[in-house]
């Protein structure tokens, strides 16, 4: 009878002792902003090409140019204003935008931004100061979320700086509760470059995600910063450090590596091609970070490819993987709702090499007939069986859907 009783204290002790660790290992942050970024957000961020120098001409001009362009009829939402717009606070305590550089103020330029039909977002920090050392949202939250929903603010970008011993998820947790307690749908988008695994807690607090420090113009390499700190990434770093956090992304919350460097002239049109290929693939939020009042018709026909952009946009949410990698050639794959597959043949050699994309590796059996399209040519290539293979030039991709 002993025994039973301690076999059971033992067992009652156990679970008890089981339940404590599953629930300490997984606190509970809630639930990002709802109903928005569903598909994984488009649009402009000034930073890539712009740094501090923004202004509402800059923003506006933007704005104009999305729509010239057809980047709004591909898709293309949010104008995003990154860090320098704001340069102190009030007596209150309201934050105050640049007056020489935005003399009407934020609104105004978030007015003009929503008459094109489009989005405005903007940006601010976790910390007391922003990047740039301008002032951070510390302490300001609710203040500031309250002012953003009053400017029309749909988007908002929040950055990690002088942030010293503050806890990443609880701190980014309590603007995602300022920003839901304006009552107005604002995409919340977590800027803290990986540094506590934002994968885990992410999307319970925000919808997207910056996994890595920030990307530079270059195909690949890692760059120490001015101070000696490391590092900016290359194009290639960035896609090698989203591999295996495939699972966290999915409708409303996405992993974010980064901004777009198509057209800001640090790579060829062909690394740009397989750029834009891999963060469509990657359901990665798709935002041109160059000057869209100047591009070419190159570059912009990269940005507005409808193909890969339904790719990126496709309802399922799922973020594509590398199914496989024989050195610099790569196979990647991502399942679209209608049970086809989107897939790249990825040569990152430096000659032109052959590629081969076997459908075990997509998911297919290998005795099933599927019909082939390249979406950069917009061109069918007919049905193939059990494999495709296909010539790709150095740095670059050929994209294609495959559907049974
Ligand atoms: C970095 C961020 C960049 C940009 C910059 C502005 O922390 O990763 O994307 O926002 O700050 O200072």
């Amino acid at each position: 009878m002993l025994t039973i009783m301690k076999t059971a204290s033992l067992i009652v002790v156990l679970i008890l002792a089981l339940t404590f660790c599953l629930f300490a290992q997984t606190p509970n942050y809630g639930q990002p902003p709802q109903g928005v970024a569903l598909t994984p957000p488009m649009g402009w961020n000034s930073w890539n090409k712009f740094a501090c120098n923004v202004s509402a001409d800059l923003i506006q001009q933007t704005a104009d140019a999305m729509v010239s362009s057809g980047m709004k009829d591909a898709g293309y939402e949010y104008v995003v204003i990154d860090d320098c717009w704001q340069v102190s606070r009030d007596a209150n305590g309201n934050v105050q935008a640049d007056p020489q550089r935005f003399p009407n103020g934020i609104k105004a330029v978030a007015d003009y931004v929503h008459s094109k039909g489009l989005k405005f977002g903007i940006y601010s920090d976790t910390g007391t100061l922003t990047c740039q050392k301008r002032p951070g949202s510390r302490g300001y939250e609710f203040q500031d979320a309250r002012q953003y929903a009053a400017w029309g603010v749909d988007y908002l970008k929040y950055d990690w700086c002088n942030t010293s011993t503050q806890d990443a998820p609880s701190s980014y947790a309590l603007m995602r509760d300022a920003l839901v307690a304006t009552g107005k749908p604002i995409v919340f988008s977590i800027c803290e470059w990986g540094k506590n695994k934002p994968w885990l807690w992410g999307g319970q607090v925000g919808n997207l995600w910056r996994t890595t420090d920030d990307i530079e113009d270059r195909w690949e390499g890692l760059h120490k910063w001015p101070g000696g700190s490391c590092c900016s990434y290359g194009m290639l770093d960035i896609v090698d450090a989203q591999v295996g956090l495939e699972t966290y992304a999915g409708p409303g919350h996405w992993n974010d590596p980064d901004m777009l460097e198509v057209g800001n002239g640090g790579m060829t049109n062909t690394e740009y091609r397989s750029h834009f290929s891999l963060w469509a693939m990657m359901a990665a939020p798709l935002m041109a970070g160059n000057d869209l009042r100047s591009m070419s018709p190159e570059i912009k026909e990269i940005l507005t490819n409808k193909e890969v952009i339904a790719v990126n946009q496709d309802k399922l949410g799922r973020q594509g993987r590398r199914v496989h990698k024989e050195g610099d050639l790569e196979i990647w794959s991502k399942p679209l709702a209608d049970g086809t597959r989107a897939v790249i043949l990825f040569n990152r050699s430096k000659e032109q090499k052959e590629v081969m994309a076997a459908w075990e590796d997509i998911g297919y059996p290998a005795h099933l007939s599927a019909s082939v399209r390249d979406l950069w040519q917009h061109k069918d290539l007919g049905k193939f069986t059990g494999k495709f293979t296909a010539q790709v030039p150095s740095h670059g991709v050929l994209m294609v859907t495959v559907k049974p």
